[in-house]
């Protein structure tokens, strides 16, 4: 199946101006295999950076930018919130929804979340949609549990037509950030039991749906975790602030 290959920065709330306009640079000679997609989501005030720095470079090889989280609704009374439009406004094509470190810190539902994924979606936005188990449920073999209860609502709420336009992440929360990389096997088994549930529901939707795992990916397990049959690339954290490594697992998608 040729199904897009994504590879996606997640910055959180790191980096710089200067990482900006560096990235743009170093991302204009990354050598990438076809139908892969390059997508940077750094913190939204960086955003518009982005686009001014791309500019100002002649990109060779586009990338797509992409934001961390957005607001459900179009506008409003909601201080320190970012709408869609506002996303869109600064070159923003794709958004991370759901993300464990939005859904743990700042309380974010599954319910909350598939509201999210629609007003993305509504906006013309492609939502890359978190999911995700903790190491205890990982542990209590409830990881499918979870996986299902994460998905359920976001079919409930845009309707399985609509995840063509949907991404998903599998993100085991005892990856993120600690260095212990899901192995490649449990990685793809996990990757076939999501794409499975959709299958469930419509099969010519999950074949083409693209599926990335992120949680400590970086240049050394890059390869063995894209060569997987439904791993379809990755989401990005520590390793997307350093321009070589992230291109080397941009390179091996
Ligand atoms: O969203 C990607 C992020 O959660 C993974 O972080 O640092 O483990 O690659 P990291």
């Amino acid at each position: 199946m040729n199904r897009l290959s994504i590879v996606a920065a997640n910055w959180k709330m790191n980096g710089s101006l200067a990482l900006v306009n560096s990235m743009v640079s170093e991302l204009n000679n990354v050598t990438l295999n076809e139908n892969v997609e390059v997508v940077v989501c750094p913190s939204f005030p960086y955003l518009a950076a982005f686009s001014l720095a791309s500019d100002n470079v002649n990109l060779s090889k586009a990338f797509s930018l992409g934001a961390q989280n957005l607001n459900e609704f179009a506008n409003g009374a909601f201080t320190g919130e970012v709408s869609t439009s506002m996303l869109q406004e600064v070159g923003a094509s794709y958004v991370i929804v759901g993300h464990s470190e939005r859904r743990s810190i700042y309380n974010e539902s599954s319910v909350l979340v598939a509201h999210k994924v629609k007003a993305a979606l509504s906006a013309g936005l492609k939502p890359i949609l978190c999911i995700g188990e903790s190491e205890d449920e990982r542990v209590a073999e409830q990881t499918e549990v979870v996986l299902a209860a994460q998905l359920q609502p976001v079919i409930d709420e845009i309707g399985i037509e609509n995840f063509k336009n949907v991404v998903i992440a599998y993100e085991p929360v005892w990856a993120i950030g600690t260095g212990k990389t899901a192995s490649p096997e449990m990685a793809q088994a996990t990757h076939q039991f999501i794409r499975e549930f959709i299958a469930k529901v419509d099969e010519n939707v999950a074949v083409k749906l693209p599926l990335l795992y992120g949680g400590s990916v970086n240049a050394t397990n890059c390869e063995e975790l894209f060569a997987q049959a439904d791993i379809d690339g990755g989401l990005i954290g520590g390793a997307s602030l350093k321009a070589e490594e992230f291109k080397i697992i941009c390179s091996a998608a």
